[in-house]
C-alpha cells in the first residue's frame, strides 16, 4: 500500500502507538476504536475531510477474546468478541461506504479466517492443506463465520466495489503469543493482493494465500 501511490491512514485505538507505527509506515496516523460509534465517525468525518473519499478499506482489527471454550462460554462473553470482530467491521464499513463510494475503484477487505470456515469446521481433515490444525474456539471462529457472511452481504449489495474476505493464514503475532508459523509479512501478502486488485478483480470472494478457502 505505502509505496504504491496511497495515502494510507493506520487506524488505532491506542494514539501513541499508532503515531509510532504510522511514523515507522510512512503513512498517517488516525485514531480509531472500531467499538466506539462515536470514535469511527471521527475518523470517517477525517478521512473526507482530508482525502474526500476511501479507495480502499482494510478491516483488519480482531481479538480472539474471551468464550472459545464451549463447555462454559457465555453470551456476553461471546458478545464482546463479535463486538470487535463483526460489529466493528460493519460500523467501520457503514461509516466509510460514503467515502468509498467517491472512489473509482472502490475495494474492502475483510481480515477473516480459515477457523471461520463452515466447510472447513464441517470436514477439517478434507482442508489440511489451508488449515493443518483445526483448532476449536466458540467465540473467535463463529465471529469469523460471521464476518464472512457480513462480506458476502456487503459485496452483493454493492456489486461497484470489489468486496472479498480473507484469510492471512497463521501468522506470528500478538493475537496467538507469536506462535504462527508465518511471518507477518507471509501472512500480510493476500490482505495486500486483494487491496490492491483492479476493477477486474473477484467479488464477494474468501481468499487465502493458496486460493479460494471455503466458505
Ligand atoms: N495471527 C494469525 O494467525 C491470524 C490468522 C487468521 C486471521 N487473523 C486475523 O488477522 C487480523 C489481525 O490480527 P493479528 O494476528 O495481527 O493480531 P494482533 O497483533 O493482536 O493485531 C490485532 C490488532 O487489532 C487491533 N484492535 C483490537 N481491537 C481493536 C479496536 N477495538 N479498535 C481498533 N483496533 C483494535 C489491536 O490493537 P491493540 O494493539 O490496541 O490491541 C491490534 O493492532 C485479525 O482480524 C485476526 O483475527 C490472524
Amino acid at each position: 500500500m505505502i509505496g504504491t501511490g496511497h495515502t494510507v491512514y493506520v487506524g488505532a485505538r491506542d494514539e501513541r502507538l499508532g503515531e509510532k507505527a504510522a511514523a515507522e509506515l510512512g503513512g498517517r496516523p488516525l485514531p480509531l476504536d472500531v467499538t466506539d460509534d462515536d470514535s469511527v465517525s471521527a475518523a470517517a468525518e477525517r478521512v473526507r475531510a482530508e482525502a474526500g473519499r476511501l479507495d480502499v478499506l482494510v478491516n483488519n482489527a480482531g481479538v480472539i477474546g474471551l468464550g472459545n471454550d464451549a463447555h462454559d462460554a457465555t453470551a456476553e462473553q461471546v458478545r464482546m468478541t463479535y463486538e470487535t470482530n463483526v460489529f466493528g467491521a460493519i460500523r467501520v464499513t457503514h461509516s466509510f461506504l460514503p467515502l468509498l463510494e467517491a472512489s473509482e475503484a472502490p475495494v474492502i477487505v475483510n481480515v477473516s479466517s480459515s477457523l471461520g470456515s463452515l466447510g472447513i469446521a464441517g470436514d477439517p481433515e478434507q482442508f489440511t492443506s489451508i488449515l493443518p490444525v483445526y483448532y476449536s474456539a466458540l467465540a473467535y471462529n463463529s465471529s469469523k463465520a460471521a464476518l464472512n457472511m457480513v462480506t458476502a452481504q456487503y459485496a452483493r449489495t454493492h456489486p461497484r466495489m470489489r468486496i472479498n474476505a480473507v484469510d492471512p493464514g497463521h501468522t506470528a503475532t500478538d493475537l496467538n503469543g507469536h506462535t504462527g508459523p508465518q511471518t507477518v509479512a507471509e501472512g500480510a501478502d493476500i490482505i495486500v493482493r486483494m487491496a490492491l486488485m483492479d476493477t477486474n478483480g473477484p467479488t464477494g470472494g474468501f481468499f487465502g494465500n493458496s486460493g479460494p478457502v471455503p466458505w
